[in-house]
């Protein structure tokens, strides 16, 4: 096949077909295809965008490039979870042992912070020993031993998608649906769960700012899996402003073990639970997400999944007493307060801000080697709604030598909002989304209870 023909096919928006497609993505994985025909084909994606069909194509193509993982009969139906970023979104930390204290299998593969977001495997290598590098037989005897696991990338997984990735990311692509659907959706199918739930976040901290871009994406990822085989769902949530209290790695550890025991943030509380219920649907241990939902919370506020982490951290090499004595985490030797201007009601909260804020206290990274501090982070002492006084502390900023809290303290400072009327509650989640894409507004409000703090 002929790059220039099928690239000019895609320019003058005519659909590829999947042979076509199938070409590109392993001729560019092989090296056949050189980068700046590759390039050109992703800015007329970025143009064009893909159909159903095309997205689900290029996606199978690019999980064909890598490794997959096989899991034979004796086990249960697979359950998984992706969200799609955000600060402060410690989610998997509970959400893992909670349905897996359910009997539901759990295989989930995660990934690290880089800019403004935190990582899942970053937050549990704050627990000291914790290993996250596993082989399809160490998965399999997770799943028969504990039912769940949180793991790297085992091997290399759709490496279409890193070099894609790469490309993208230097030729102004990233922010296509289309391919950051494939992008995710081939690593989550590469993974080999059954069912997925998706929670894809929108507003100020999200990868996707606007609602109905982020209801786009969720829509061009359930409808990839559901060509694919797999059972989909999603919940559309909010990134405006920073879940829970705490944003950093140790910290975000500590606030999931608080959840776990049923003293955790009501925000982060209520979205685990509804993610949980909609889990729970899939793995058939409820017959609705409202009935999963209500059980999930249940389970959750009365500290019944506790022990189910405890078994997770000793599976996976850490050490579980960290479980009872948070004093095993990593701390930080400073700690400075941003106080508060002025007096009135925090009108909104900048999830990027903090973000970048914890990022440059040494929670975060630039780039993949950088190294973290697990200690450092963000402490937040107001949400939107709180009345504060001017003076009254904001948030707490921990960190360590050499690096400087200026940037975090204006970052902090400018994120914070205040004015003289009480805002509006924002929802926490506002729609749900069924396999066939089908929309449900929900409009579950933020909890304001927040009394428990990291
Ligand atoms: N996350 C991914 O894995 N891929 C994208 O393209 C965007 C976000």
């Amino acid at each position: 096949m002929d790059p220039y023909e099928l690239i000019m096919k895609k320019r003058d928006g005519k659909e590829l077909t999947d042979e076509e497609l199938k070409h590109i993505v392993h001729a560019f994985t092989d090296e056949e295809l050189p980068d700046y025909q590759m390039s050109a084909f992703l800015m007329t994606v970025w143009f064009n965008g893909l159909n159903s069909r095309e997205r689900a194509t290029l996606t199978r193509e690019m999980v064909e490039t890598g490794l997959t993982l096989s899991y034979d009969e004796s086990h249960g139906t697979l359950v998984d979870k992706h969200s799609t970023g955000g600060v402060g979104d410690g989610v998997s930390l509970p959400l893992v042992p909670l349905v897996a204290s359910f009997d539901v299998q759990i295989p989930m593969m995660s990934g690290r912070g880089l800019g403004h977001t935190g990582g899942t495997l970053d937050k549990l290598e704050s627990i000291p020993g914790f290993q996250v590098e596993y082989d399809q037989e160490g998965i399999n005897r997770a799943l028969d031993e504990v039912g769940a696991l949180i793991m790297g990338q085992t091997g290399e997984v759709a490496p279409a998608d890193r070099k894609m990735y790469a490309l993208r990311d230097v030729t102004a692509t990233v922010d296509s649906v289309d391919l950051i659907a494939g992008s995710i959706m081939s690593k989550k199918i590469a993974e080999g769960m059954d069912s997925l739930v998706l929670d894809v976040k929108t507003g100020a901290g999200a990868f996707m700012k606007e609602y109905d871009k982020s209801v786009e994406l969720a829509r061009a990822m359930v409808e990839i899996g559901t060509e694919l085989g797999k059972n989909m769902s999603a919940l559309i949530t909010d990134m405006n402003q920073p879940l829970g209290f705490a944003v950093g790695n140790a910290i975000e550890m500590e606030q999931a073990i608080d959840i776990l025991k049923g003293e955790g943030p009501a925000d982060l509380t209520e979205l685990v639970s509804r993610l949980a219920g909609e889990m729970l649907v899939m793995g058939d241990r409820a017959d609705s997400a409202e009935d999963g939902y209500r059980k999930a919370h249940d389970r959750l506020t009365s500290g019944g999944a506790v022990d189910k982490l405890r078994e997770i951290i000793e599976f996976q090499s850490g050490d579980p007493t960290v479980v009872d004595d948070y004093s095993l985490f990593e701390s930080t030797e400073h700690e400075t307060v941003v106080e508060s201007s002025e007096s009135g009601y925090v009108q909104s909260l900048n999830a990027f801000e903090v973000g970048m804020a914890s990022k440059s206290l040494g929670a975060g990274r630039e780039t993949m080697e950088d190294e973290l501090d697990y200690g450092a982070g963000v402490v937040l002492e107001q949400k939107v709604g709180d009345r504060v006084e001017e003076g009254q502390p904001l948030a707490r900023l921990l960190y360590n030598s050499p690096h400087d809290p200026g940037e975090a303290r204006d970052r902090v400072s400018d994120a914070f909002e205040i004015g003289a009327e009480k805002p509006e509650r924002r929802p926490l989640v506002y729609s749900s989304m069924d396999e066939s894409g089908e929309v449900t507004e929900l409009e579950v409000p933020r909890p304001t209870d927040q009394a428990v703090t990291a």
